[in-house]
């Protein structure tokens, strides 16, 4: 992906001019900044969500993206049951496979028959991991996709995306989450970007800093 020389504002507000940030194939981006800094802004663009009020976003031809919005939650029939937003999603899979993933992200036997309105918000967020994971994507855009997990099932997430071999862009406040997934850092700060060449751990270590707005 690449970003050249990008503008964009919201009315009056401004929150990138001239922004140029390019991601690599195997890269795995974690995205810092305090709370409005840009980072949904950012990740939106890039996932082609949001288009820049000037300037570029280009994606590699072999780009297949999953992207999981900060509010991704949202999107959810309420009245479709788990099973049949699966079912929805992959019509042409089987059964069998469609009842293993859901297996795999936590939803046994009947659970797989509630809806989605009855849902936690932990169960929501996992239905919408099934939905991004089925089919694996080469890049992952992942905007705290974690926030409504409980530990068990964060745990499992980093787990499974260790062992992920595309790439990815992500904002996450959990410690575990930047500081075992992340290989590169992107600072967003009032007077620009930083970026670093290795991940969280490494800009700790570096800087004495923490990501602003950690959780745990
Ligand atoms: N659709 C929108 N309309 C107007 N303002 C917006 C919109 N989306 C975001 N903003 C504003 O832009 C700034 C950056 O937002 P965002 O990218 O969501 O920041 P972050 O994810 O870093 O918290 C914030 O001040 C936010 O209120
Ligand atoms: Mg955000």
């Amino acid at each position: 992906m690449t970003l050249k020389n990008v503008h964009k504002s919201y009315g009056s507000r401004s929150i990138y001019e001239g922004l140029d940030f390019q991601v690599r194939r195997r890269e795995r981006w974690c995205v810092m900044g305090i709370n409005g800094a840009g980072k949904s802004t950012l990740l939106k663009l890039v996932a082609g969500a949001s288009e820049p009020d000037n300037g570029t976003v280009a994606r590699g031809p072999s780009v297949r993206m999953g992207y999981f919005a900060q509010h991704a939650m949202e999107v959810l029939e309420g009245e479709r049951t788990v099973f049949q937003t699966l079912e929805g999603a992959f019509p042409q899979a089987g059964q069998a496979p469609l009842r293993a993933l859901a297996g795999c992200f936590g939803f046994s036997g009947d659970e797989i028959e509630k809806k989605c309105r009855v849902l936690s918000g932990g169960e929501k967020a996992r239905l919408v991991m099934a939905l991004m994971l089925f089919d694996p994507p080469n890049l992952l855009v992942l905007d705290e996709p974690t926030n409504h997990l409980d530990i068990a099932t964060k745990e499992m997430l980093i787990t499974a995306l260790s062992q992920y071999e595309g790439t990815m862009l992500f904002v996450s406040h959990d410690r575990h989450f930047l500081a075992a997934l992340s290989n590169r850092v992107l600072e967003l700060t009032p007077e620009g970007i930083h970026t670093y060449g290795g991940g969280y751990t490494e800009y700790v270590e570096r800087t004495g800093r923490e990501a602003p707005g950690l959780r745990s």
